[in-house]
């Protein structure tokens, strides 16, 4: 199961921000790769880390090293440092800093997690391990739901915008893009882990979303009534990227993902619906009801899923009548693959 996109690093790393594509790496000390004398300037820094992870067998060895030197040097990209800088020497400090961050990705350490932040959207999250990197087809989830709200803007102005519940706010991406984007919405952002919990408070904090955001601790697997979580009333739609891998997959996933992510993120049982059908169980208690007038995407939910969930989502949903769900809308992403679903309620 591949979990990383498959977009172009060319594509990623552009001058601008940071964002997805990078893995991770394997273990050796650095005091083995001793920098070489006459490559202490940034450039030389990145040629002779690529060739150290090269032969380590490290994933995308070049960004790696380009993203730990631009990095040390204060900047978000290779690319963007001042040309001028590339060949000037680097300081004891800068040298050293970069070992350390280097010796990390030998024991495949996740980029992001090394830098400690990752751009998603546009918006610069603080990355703490085990919580959930953000991954870029995530971004195409967020686009949909901003398209399909776009879609009705006489409704956002009446209605004060939309009324938004995340379930899994891993680091906040989902919820603090949305509210970022989406300047009268409101996002209620649940997770069953501390971590995330905690993570997602910390970066609505930095991004300043503070006031529109409430972060609850809530399993979506516990059962009960759980109408209390809504301290705005129900919500016009549900967003999730859920943990949906195969676990028969878990074990194929690269060694970044398993030793550093939380398996709880990603492990969606036999057939990765778990979780899936925990938020589908409980949408009915937590959606408006009808009448609210967002008639294209209200009491709607939306989430990204394995390209075998399409039909198997669809053959539970017609063995769940009485939730009155249907799913009007698959869409595939960058990458082609039906991945992304769009849900809807149609009854009382
Ligand atoms: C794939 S991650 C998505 C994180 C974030 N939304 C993103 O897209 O980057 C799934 C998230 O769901 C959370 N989660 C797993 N099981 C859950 C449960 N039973 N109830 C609530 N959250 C759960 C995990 O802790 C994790 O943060």
């Amino acid at each position: 199961m591949e979990l990383w996109g498959q977009r172009l690093w060319a594509l990623l790393s552009g001058p601008g921000g940071r964002r997805g594509g990078i893995r991770s790496w394997a273990y050796s000390s650095w005091r083995s790769h001793p920098p070489l004398t006459g490559l202490l300037s940034p450039t030389g820094m990145v040629s002779h880390w690529t060739g150290v992870f090269e032969k380590r067998g490290i994933p995308e060895a070049r960004e790696s090293s380009e993203y730990i030197v631009a990095h040390v040097l204060g900047a978000k990209t290779f690319q963007s440092l001042k040309p001028v800088l590339w060949t000037q020497p680097l300081t004891p400090q800068q040298l050293q800093g970069i070992q350390v961050l280097c010796s990390r990705r030998l024991q495949r350490e996740p980029v992001q997690y090394i830098l400690g932040e990752w751009d998603f959207r546009g918006l610069s999250l603080k990355m703490v391990p085990p919580v959930f990197i953000p991954r870029p087809e995530t971004e195409e989830l967020v686009e949909w739901v901003l398209e399909e709200v776009a879609q009705r803007p006489h409704v956002v102005e009446a209605q004060g915008g939309p009324l938004i519940l995340e379930v899994g706010c891993g680091s906040g991406a989902i919820s603090l893009s949305l509210l970022s984007q989406l300047p009268e919405s409101r996002v209620i952002a649940v997770d069953k882990e501390e971590a995330a919990i905690n993570l997602t408070y910390e970066n609505a904090q930095r991004l300043q979303l503070q006031d529109r955001i409430w972060i609850i601790p809530f399993d979506v697997t516990s059962e009960g009534n759980w109408t209390h979580l809504l301290p705005w009333g129900p919500v016009d739609l549900i967003v999730s990227n859920p943990p949906y891998v195969f676990h028969q997959d878990m074990e194929q996933l690269a060694p970044e993902i398993r030793s550093y992510e939380d398996p709880v993120a990603l492990d969606g049982g036999e057939k990765g619906m778990d979780i899936i059908t925990h938020i589908l169980t409980l949408a009915p208690q937590f959606l408006k009801d009808s009448g609210y007038g967002w008639d294209r995407c209200s009491r709607s939910i939306f989430l990204e899923v394995d390209p075998r969930h399409p039909e198997l989502v669809s053959n539970w949903l017609q063995s769940h009548p009485d939730l009155y769900l249907n799913l009007v809308t698959v869409r595939r992403d960058f990458c082609g693959r039906p991945r992304f679903l769009h849900v809807q309620r149609s009854g009382p």
